[in-house]
């Protein structure tokens, strides 16, 4: 309990004030600690309920967390090669729970995400986050040009680098190395996370991975791939985003009841059978301002289905029920920059290739040169189990950004490299969220947090943990810890959403549980819906 008198994550993992601690937060001191080829740039005491970060010149994280606990903060700058550095900020509370965090970052942001370090530092982390060795915006890809190094850097090389490096630095500034140590990121931070368990694996005891952009190879390509299948903006073939909406709710209408509840929420995308000639403008019930001809039929046929090249399967289509995110990849005049800029500045490295010159070669040339070795295809990961370590991986159903079904895939294989899917349950699970979008958020009122990364950082830039729920079986970071520490595996996960799905304070709308593939919730047809209690997890 906090001196409010409130029940706290914070208290539940014991942090208590280091002595001496505070006094170690200082240049002098702090400088020791750091290798020749890094350099303190900042160091500052952050008082109780006080801010950090490095606002809008951080231009892919401008927010800047709130209502901090008393920490030490520090930037740190680390050459990495003769053209290229990073830098990292880190959290060292001074109520320590002697643990250790390090946070993802999201698409090919460069910059230090410390509004997600905030989070863990209400936790009582020590906690870092790097800025992957450049400085942009999600989108923006142009810096890569010729940047073999940074290429790296975001690659692996800054996180890999800045979790060593902070580890040490945690370690002299409390006397004592963490207990523990947990990564927590999603999408690029998935991807991170996955790749530091493949190159780093005696780096983390838990791995919390959410949507994981890993198969950066395959995926930036189809995100090209798919956004070409609905252009150009002006082509009978377009189907423009209002219609996205109408297409969502012909999901919604033929896909929601096959769990057995009528929800608006689609847990069975995979078996539900779709038949999108029911929005065809050729049919005479048709609402011309709610339909798609025959070309705009073949698109979305296209956008769903898996990218095969050659005839080998390359990159999954996004599920059913990803609509309402689909503006995300799929509205404008170009395809995302995600995917283009990709092939075109990580790639081929030529400024002046347009995505109208795509074609299917980019993704054997982009698989054979993977750039920064970004991709997280090492499917065999025994190192990290072999450790002891434990991994959670969880992917929205409705996800229109990073298709769900690459996660499954990537579970798949990497089930196939070490003994199947019952082996690996033993140490990394997976779990479906259905109806949650790409991260965080939901479309459709479906229980979509549970304190994965991102999340907290959607409620507000003081929130952490599950608010009104700080406990193992609501927060997916403390049940891995629970999974970690004291060997209680996580066989369900509640998530929840509130009557206004950003606001905790609008009340809890519907509560529950998420179960480890390939088991699914089911409804125990008695029971009030909205209860986690009414639900159990079984496989088929
Ligand atoms: C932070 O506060 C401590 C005293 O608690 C002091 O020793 C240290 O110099 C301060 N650091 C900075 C950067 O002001
Ligand atoms: C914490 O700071 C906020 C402003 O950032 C202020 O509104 C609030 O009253 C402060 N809370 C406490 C307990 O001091
Ligand atoms: C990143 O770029 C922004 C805008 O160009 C600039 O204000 C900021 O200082 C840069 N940050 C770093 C760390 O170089
Ligand atoms: C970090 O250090 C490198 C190498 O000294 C330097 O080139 C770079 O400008 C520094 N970055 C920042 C943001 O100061
Ligand atoms: C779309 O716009 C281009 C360029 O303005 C034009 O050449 C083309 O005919 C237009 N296509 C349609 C289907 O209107
Ligand atoms: C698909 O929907 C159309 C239009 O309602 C209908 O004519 C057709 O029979 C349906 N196809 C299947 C396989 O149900
Ligand atoms: C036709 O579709 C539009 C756009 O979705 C909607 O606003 C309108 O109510 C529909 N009309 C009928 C008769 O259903
Ligand atoms: C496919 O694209 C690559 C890269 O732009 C190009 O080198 C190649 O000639 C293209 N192949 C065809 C058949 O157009
Ligand atoms: C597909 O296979 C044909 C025949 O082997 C080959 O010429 C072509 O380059 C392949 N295309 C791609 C994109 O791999
Ligand atoms: C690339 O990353 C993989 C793990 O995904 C690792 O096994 C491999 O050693 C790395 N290769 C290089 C050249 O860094
Ligand atoms: C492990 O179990 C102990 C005893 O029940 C409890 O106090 C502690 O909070 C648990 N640790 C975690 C990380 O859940």
């Amino acid at each position: 309990m906090n001196s409010l008198g409130v029940f706290t994550a914070a208290a539940l993992l014991g942090a208590t004030a280091v002595a001496g601690a505070s006094s170690r937060c200082s240049a002098e001191v702090l400088e020791q600690l750091l290798p020749e080829n890094a350099v303190l740039e900042t160091v500052a005491n952050v008082t109780a309920n006080g801010t950090f970060g490095e606002g809008a010149p951080d231009i892919a994280y401008p927010t800047n967390p709130t209502g901090l606990p008393e920490l030490c903060a520090l930037i740190v700058n680390v050459t990495s090669s003769s053209t290229s550095s990073y830098r990292f900020g880190l959290f060292l509370p001074e109520e320590w729970n002697s643990r250790f965090l390090a946070v993802g970052n999201g698409g090919f942001a460069g910059g230090i995400n410390w509004l997600d370090m905030g989070a863990g530092a209400h936790y009582r982390f020590a906690t870092v986050s790097t800025d992957t060795g450049h400085n942009s915006t999600s989108g923006d890809v142009t810096w890569a040009l010729h940047q073999e190094e940074k290429k790296y850097d975001f690659g692996y090389r800054a996180m890999q680098g800045s979790v060593g490096l902070a580890k040490e630095i945690t370690k002299g500034y409390y006397g004592a190395a963490a207990a523990y140590s947990y990564y927590s990121g999603c999408s690029t931070g998935g991807r991170q996370g996955l790749k530091e368990a493949q190159v780093s694996p005696d780096h983390f005891d838990g791995v919390l991975v959410g949507a994981p952009a890993w198969y950066t190879s395959h995926m930036q390509p189809w995100t090209t791939k798919v956004g070409i299948y609905n252009l150009p903006e002006n082509g009978t073939n377009h189907i423009s985003t209002d219609l996205f909406t109408v297409i969502a709710a012909e999901v919604i209408n033929q896909c929601d009841e096959i769990d057995g509840v009528k929800d608006g929420i689609v847990s069975r995308p995979d078996i539900c059978n779709f038949n999108s000639t029911t929005l065809s403008c050729d049919l005479p019930t048709a609402n011309a301002s709610a339909c798609l001809t025959a070309t705009q039929l073949e698109t979305l046929a296209n956008i769903y289905s898996d990218y095969y090249v050659n005839g080998t399967f390359a990159f999954p289509g996004p599920l059913l029920s990803s609509e309402p995110q689909w503006f995300a990849v799929l509205s404008g005049d170009t395809p995302s920059t995600l995917g283009y800029e990709y092939v075109q500045y990580f790639v081929l490295d030529e400024a002046d290739w347009a995505w109208e010159q795509y074609n299917d070669s980019i993704i054997p040339t982009a698989e054979k040169m993977d750039p920064g070795n970004c991709t997280a295809d090492d499917y065999d990961m025994s190192a990290i189990r072999d450790n002891g370590a434990k991994i959670i991986l969880y992917h929205g159903m409705a996800d229109g950004l990073i298709p769900t079904y690459s996660s499954k895939v990537f579970y798949e294989r990497a089930a196939d490299a070490m003994g199947g899917v019952e082996e690996l349950s033993d140490w990394f699970r997976f779990f479906f969220v259905p109806g949650m979008g790409h991260c965080d958020s939901t479309a459709v009122d479906a229980p979509w947090y549970f304190a994965g990364a991102n999340q907290a950082g959607s409620l507000s830039t003081s929130a952490y943990s599950t608010p009104g729920f700080m406990d193992a079986e609501h927060d997916a970071l403390l049940a891995l810890m629970r999974w970690v520490e004291n060997g209680t595996a996580v066989d369900t996960l509640i998530a929840t959403t509130w009557t206004d799905s950003s606001d905790p304070d609008s009340g809890v709308l519907r509560q529950r549980p998420l179960c480890p593939y390939p088991s699914m919730a089911q409804w125990d047809q008695v029971g009030d819906p909205d209860v986690a209690t009414s639900w159990s997890c079984v496989e088929e």
